[in-house]
């Protein structure tokens, strides 16, 4: 009792003093994550990714209903990818600093609001269970996930990417994606056209990465 009266007494003197308004963290922060943190709702993302606004055609179109893209097409699915990850996307498709013809177009149509919203709306949405064929094996993209390349000084995949299906942290993405999609990524980290790592992490690493171990990847992470 005493203990708790004098934790009461001493958070009375302490907190005052140290209580920092949000606003002022704000500037510390990535300009998506102030996004992510002034937009609670997910229903205006919900509206313009089943309807679209203006050149924000509705993302359900390529993405799919949900978030899940139909089976076949090289788009990646947003359903249970993390909502830091898809609002960082977002900005990175908007300043240049992940060009795509396509995304960045829509990207530049969305405020800062609409992309909160949007990364809540596919944070909400369930990612279906998945029916695995349990025969496909892909030994060389399978020993790069799991153990990478000693002497290719590649690390293994899972230790940052964590699982397939939901990633390994807040900007750490899920792999399991379509094989075209996984391909066309690794490609333009080694080219430098995609340059929105922190630290060039993936540029580096995909520098070292052959044409047939990105197929391999990519074939791996497609049947996942
Ligand atoms: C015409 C088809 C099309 C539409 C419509 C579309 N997208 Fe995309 N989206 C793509 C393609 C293609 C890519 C992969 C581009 C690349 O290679 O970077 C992509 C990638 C993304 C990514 C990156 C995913 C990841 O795992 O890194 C996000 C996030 C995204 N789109 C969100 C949206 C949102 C939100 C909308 C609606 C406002 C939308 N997209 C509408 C085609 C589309
Ligand atoms: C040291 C940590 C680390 C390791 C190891 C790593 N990655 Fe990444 N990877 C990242 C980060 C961080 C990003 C997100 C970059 C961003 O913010 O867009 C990323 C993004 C990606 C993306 C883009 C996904 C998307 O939908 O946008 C692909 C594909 C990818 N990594 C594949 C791989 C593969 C394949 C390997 C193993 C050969 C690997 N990564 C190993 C840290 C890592």
């Amino acid at each position: 009792m005493r203990r708790a009266i004098a934790i009461a007494l001493l958070s009375l003197a302490v907190v005052p003093a140290t209580v920092t308004r949000s606003s002022e963290f704000a500037a510390e922060m990535p300009a998506w994550q102030v996004a992510l943190a002034e937009s609670k709702d997910s229903d205006a993302g919900k509206l313009i990714a089943t309807q679209g606004k203006g050149a924000a055609i509705a993302c359900a179109g390529c993405h799919g209903a949900n978030g899940m893209p139909a089976t076949g097409t090289p788009f990646p699915r947003l359903s249970g990818v993390p909502v830091e990850y898809v609002a960082k996307q977002l900005f990175d498709y908007r300043d240049g600093s992940r060009p795509n013809p396509v995304m960045s177009q829509i990207a530049k149509a969305l405020s800062d609001a609409e992309i909160g919203s949007l990364a809540r709306y596919y944070a909400s949405q369930e990612l279906p269970q998945k029916n695995r064929p349990p025969t496909v094996e892909h030994r060389r993209g399978r020993q790069l996930v799991r153990y990478g390349d000693n002497t290719l000084a590649i690390p293994a995949c899972g230790d940052c990417h964590g699982s397939d299906d939901t990633g390994g942290g807040p900007i750490l993405p899920p792999l399991a994606q379509p094989a075209a999609y996984t391909s066309a990524q690794l490609q333009a980290f080694r080219a430098g056209e995609r340059h929105n790592d922190a630290d060039r992490v993936m540029r580096e690493l995909a520098r070292r990465l052959s044409d047939a171990d990105i197929q391999a990847l990519a074939d791996y992470y497609g049947g996942r």
